[in-house]
């Protein structure tokens, strides 16, 4: 992973020192609210519900065990022993006192850690695959050109007050894990008839009020372009996004208003300025970038037959180690390893959330069976990519003595929640009393297996942070004279074959919202054929008959 050099570290231990200042003005009245309110936003503190929330920035999702451990710190002794990771791969804490938000600070930035540009109308973190580097179906590991996005983006003079927050995301698999359809820029690694790998570059998706997918308008970047094309984009975008209305402002309207075939031409046409300039990437930049994301140090011998007969007898004598293997760990490019999901989705636990027992506990397995580092996923999850095959029993008992071994990745209940009414001062619903209640009502995992595969996504209001739109079934906490109801849609995707959900009808109250759901599903199970899948079925038959039985008057 990226190391920060002198500059790096100088760089975020001023900006600690700064916010330091100011937060110790405030608290004296010398510094008035809105003042105030806006220096930290640009260190990631929001005012919510409870308390302020800090939004500590976590780039491409990427933790070494050292970071994590800082984290469980954080936790523990600032908060209140708990912090919740995010779609944007970011995590949050709650409860901070804001007086010992700069000391906060501080001890992140001791492990090159920070919350700049985690919030306002600036790029924000850069999302990538979780996967990166090990995935199988990969052209090429996109984490070096994250670092260089981030690298640009960050405290960019230019782009620092753009009409709204920015949001890229770089794929490098022909799976597209990183939801790169519903930013505001998707970057796509592909290859040319030359063999030459570069990138599509497509704009104005995004989610929240105007949910949109996003327009390719260039089929092929040569990887030296990468910067300036950015720039380009960015700065249309800067010139031309409306900035007298909020809810028109993001990149994905101007898109839309101007078409996309306009919006490419004004964007050649700045780039013809820029495009052989400074910000062109040399070889050596680009090699530099990647020096920071080498192969680790794989054991050649992990694919031996001890331990390959030492997890087929742990497979064969342990059922819930059977049923984890097959659901939380994926095929590794290296032979011997594997990849293992580490389920953030407990039992009538908040998805995303995890104490700081349990980030100790993530960090001493990544430390001792993943070459010290974890990645956090866009489905709330993390990642520990480089087990030995040999090592996932004893990988699973940990995780199991933690809570983090429950075997749903990619079922029903591997949900993404916004935490909703509980945390959030936009919130319209609840939304974690009725994760609990979908993991109440269906708590039979033999039966979560035989559904498949199946993508629920639930946001507590239209700013659709948790993904409704492009989920398997997406629910929409929203507010009737001061009651939670909820609109469900059905067949959003976000993978390569992004699309938006359709809604289902009315919205169902907060007390039908599991039943709704066991309803949708049995006409799944009707309708399914051999090894269809929810939403080939949702995409074959449409909303129609899924429409009827959840609507259907009771004789
Ligand atoms: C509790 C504090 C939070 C606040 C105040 C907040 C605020 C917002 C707002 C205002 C939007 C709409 C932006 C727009 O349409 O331009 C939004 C969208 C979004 N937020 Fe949040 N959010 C919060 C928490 C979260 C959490 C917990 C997650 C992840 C679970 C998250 C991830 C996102 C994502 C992915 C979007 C998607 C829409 C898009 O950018 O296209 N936010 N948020
Ligand atoms: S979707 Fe709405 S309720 Fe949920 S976190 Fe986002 S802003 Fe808050």
């Amino acid at each position: 992973m990226y190391q920060y050099n002198q500059i790096d570290q100088t760089l975020v231990d001023e900006r600690v020192e700064q916010f330091r200042d100011q937060t110790r003005r405030f608290l004296k009245g010398e510094l008035p609210e809105d003042e105030f309110s806006a220096l930290r936003l640009m260190n990631g503190l929001y005012i919510q519900r409870q308390a302020p929330m800090l939004r500590v920035a976590v780039p491409y999702g990427l933790l070494s065990s050292t970071q994590m451990r800082k984290l469980a710190h954080v936790a523990r002794t600032y908060d209140r022993g708990y912090g919740h990771f995010t779609t944007r791969t970011n995590i949050q804490f709650n409860w901070p006192e804001l007086a010992a938000v700069p000391d906060i600070l501080a001890e992140l930035a001791q492990v090159q850690m920070h919350a700049i540009q985690t919030s306002g109308n600036c790029i924000r973190n850069t999302t990538t695959d979780p996967y990166a580097g090990v995935a199988e179906n990969e052209l090429e590991d996109p984490r070096p050109y994250c670092e260089i996005i981030r690298q640009w983006s960050t405290l960019h003079p230019e782009f620092a007050y753009l009409p709204r927050k920015f949001k890229i995301a770089v794929t490098g698999a022909t799976e597209d894990r990183a939801a790169s359809q519903v930013h505001d820029i998707g970057l796509q690694m592909v290859q040319n008839a030359d063999g030459e790998i570069g990138f599509e570059v497509l704009v104005g998706g995004g989610l929240g009020r105007t949910p949109i997918i996003g327009k390719s308008i260039r089929k092929f970047l040569p990887k030296q372009h990468l910067l300036s094309y950015l720039d380009a984009i960015l700065r249309v975008y800067n010139l031309k996004g409306r900035r007298d209305n909020k809810y028109k402002a993001r990149i994905k309207i101007l898109v839309e208003a101007l078409g996309p075939d306009e919006f490419r031409r004004l964007v050649e046409e700045e780039w013809a300025h820029i495009r052989d300039g400074e910000l062109t990437l040399t070889d050596a930049e680009i090699a530099r970038a990647k020096s920071f994301f080498t192969l680790p140090d794989y054991d050649a011998n992990a694919a031996n037959a001890d331990a390959h007969a030492s997890l087929g007898d742990s497979l064969a004598t342990d059922i819930e180690f059977n049923a984890w293997y097959r659901h939380n760990t994926l095929a590794h490019r290296v032979d011997g390893y594997r990849i293992a999901i580490v389920s953030l989705k407990p039992y009538l636990e908040a998805p995303g959330d995890i104490t700081d027992s349990q980030m100790d506990a993530v960090a001493d397995l990544a430390d001792r069976y993943s070459f010290g580092e974890t990645r956090a996923t866009h489905h709330q999850n993390l990642v520990l990519t480089d087990v030995r095959e040999g090592d996932l029993y004893a990988v699973w008992q940990a995780l199991a003595a933690n809570n983090l071994a429950r075997s749903n990745i990619g079922t029903l209940t591997d949900m993404i929640v916004c935490p909703g009414f509980d945390f959030c001062s936009l919130a319209n619903a609840r939304t974690l009393n009725i994760s609990d209640q979908i993991n109440e009502h269906f708590d039979d995992m033999d039966h979560l297996y035989d559904l498949g595969e199946i993508r629920l996504n639930m946001s507590g209001c239209i700013n659709a942070c948790a993904h409704h739109h492009v989920a398997d079934i997406g629910i929409l906490g929203v507010d009737k004279k001061g009651e939670d109801w909820y609109q469900i849609s059905l067949g959003g995707s976000s993978k390569e074959d992004a699309r938006l959900g359709k809604i289902l009808g009315r919205s169902v109250p907060a007390s039908d919202v599991a039943l709704t759901v066991e309803k949708i599903l049995a006409v799944y199970v009707d309708q399914r054929r051999e090894n269809e899948s929810f939403a080939q079925v949702v995409l074959r038959v449409g909303i129609k008959p899924f429409k009827e039985r959840v609507y259907a008057t009771a004789h």
